[in-house]
């Protein structure tokens, strides 16, 4: 795993390692150390790679290049989450089943209202087979008006390496950013191109709202903390 990030935002590199200082007396006092356990990785198995200036996601991918190499390789945008439908399997499980159906690259979509669209990348598509979709063009925050469709582009993908050599020299797109979607435009022809229409929810947790949202529905939907999570809801709706 290659955690892209910055500087001042190491938290999530330590989020990974051995939380000593903690570990050591809290386990002399015979606490229960799982939760500070659940995340500890094998010794090289998360990397770390510092996008030392923020130029966009494309440019975030293609700093990481090094340590993919030549090799297929799945994205995930950290401020989207993705929740499956009970007994269903996640969001890059249903990418995998049809890249093992079509390979080249991918990307997850749902459709949203059209008045939406504008703050996402959105397909051109062509023809849909169930939940696969073949992808004709990409565009990025595009006007309404001008956008090809509903089916905006989540933040999962998988993507051929031939990817970070277009970012090589891939110029400022939307925003002034270099843009991953730019990229993936660029392959198409050459390579296969499709989107699964994901089969789940997803919350978006780079707006405050859409953080709460998803802490409240998940809290809401576990067995354990159902009943009082709902009503502490309730008295603060009341
Ligand atoms: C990025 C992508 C965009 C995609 C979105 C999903 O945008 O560039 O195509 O729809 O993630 O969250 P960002 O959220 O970084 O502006």
């Amino acid at each position: 795993m290659i955690l892209v990030t910055g500087r001042d935002k190491t938290g999530i590199v330590e989020h990974f390692d051995i939380a000593y200082e903690l570990e050591q007396p809290m386990g002399e006092r015979g606490k229960d150390l799982s939760v500070l356990r659940c995340t500890r990785v094998v010794p090289g198995d998360v990397i770390s790679v510092r996008q030392q200036v923020p130029l966009g996601l494309g440019h975030a991918i293609w700093c990481a290049r090094t340590i993919v190499g030549d090799e297929p390789f799945a994205i995930f945008l950290p401020d989207e989450l993705m929740v499956s439908r009970t007994g269903g399997s996640g969001c890059m499980n249903q990418m995998v089943d049809a890249y093992d159906e079509v390979g080249g690259n991918l990307i997850s979509v749902l459709e949203v209202p059209m008045a939406q669209v504008s703050s996402y990348g959105v397909i051109d598509p062509s023809k849909s087979d169930g939940a696969l979709t073949e992808v004709r063009g990409l565009v990025e925050k595009l006007a309404v008006a001008d956008a090809p469709s509903n089916k905006i582009v989540l933040g999962h993908h998988i993507v051929q390496p031939e990817v970070l050599q277009v970012l090589e020299t891939q110029g400022k797109g939307a925003g002034g950013e270099i843009q991953l979607t730019d990229a993936m435009v660029n392959m198409i022809g050459t390579q296969p191109f499709h989107a699964v229409t994901f089969d789940g929810a997803r919350y978006d947790c780079g707006s405050k709202i859409g953080f709460v949202e998803a802490i409240l529905t998940i809290a809401l939907a576990r067995p354990d903390m159902r009943t009082e999570m709902r009503a502490i809801a309730l008295n603060l709706l009341r």
